[in-house]
């Protein structure tokens, strides 16, 4: 069996976080050809342009685990209407030293989970510019914007028949978007970046 290795990264450092319970939930929907690495955004520090030639070790896995991945799943919050301080600094990490950019060619889906009523609408339309700008294949259709409360999980992380079915929808979109890609990057024999 093939297999693709998918980096999840999760916009949320928070213990009881949604967006991490999307991220596992969606984990436990995908097919076993699907091996997930969570990426540890928690540990970098913020961005400075000083240290582009000596990153430190957090900076250094952030962009491996990004570059050995097939595929990556941003699972976002929305903080004042964008995405979180905390998944921009990975962002800008990711995209430098400059001409070393680790998220490019990379197939990438996006998700997220607010209470609020858009569902983190803006925060993944931010995500999708930024994005597009470092050269990520983003998935245009299906959108999740998961609208949730307290309750909204149960003790093991389980959702309703109704999300379930949505997200498994999206998942199978996902799953034939990274297949695209890998054979195209096999193709061009590029591993995943553009030539
Ligand atoms: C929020 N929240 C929020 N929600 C939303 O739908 N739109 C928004 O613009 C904001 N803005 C915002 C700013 C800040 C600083 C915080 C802390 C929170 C609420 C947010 O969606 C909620 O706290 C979620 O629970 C965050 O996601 P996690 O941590 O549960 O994954």
């Amino acid at each position: 069996m093939i297999t693709y290795t998918i980096a999840v990264i999760v916009g949320s450092l928070r213990k009881d976080s949604f967006n991490r319970k999307l991220a596992n939930a969606l984990i436990k929907l995908a097919p076993r050809e699907l091996v997930f690495h969570h990426v540890d955004i928690a540990s970098l520090p913020l961005y400075n342009q000083d240290h582009d030639f000596n990153p430190l070790p957090a900076v250094k896995q952030l962009k491996s685990d990004v570059e050995n991945a097939q595929g990556l799943i941003f699972v976002t919050p929305e903080y004042n209407r964008s995405m979180p301080g905390v998944l921009k600094n990975a962002l800008d990490h990711g995209s430098r030293p400059f001409g070393k950019n680790s998220w490019a060619g990379k197939p990438t889906g996006i998700v997220g989970a607010s209470p609020g009523a858009a569902g983190t609408a803006l925060a993944q339309q931010h995500l999708r510019n930024v994005l597009a700008h470092l050269d990520a294949y983003v998935l245009g259709q299906p959108e999740v914007f998961m609208q949730v409360k307290e309750g909204y999980f149960d003790e093991q992380g389980n959702m309703s028949d109704k999300t379930r079915e949505l997200l498994q929808k999206w998942l199978n979109k996902y799953v034939a978007w990274v297949k695209l890609h890998a054979a195209d990057a096999a193709l061009l024999g590029t591993g995943g970046r553009k030539p």
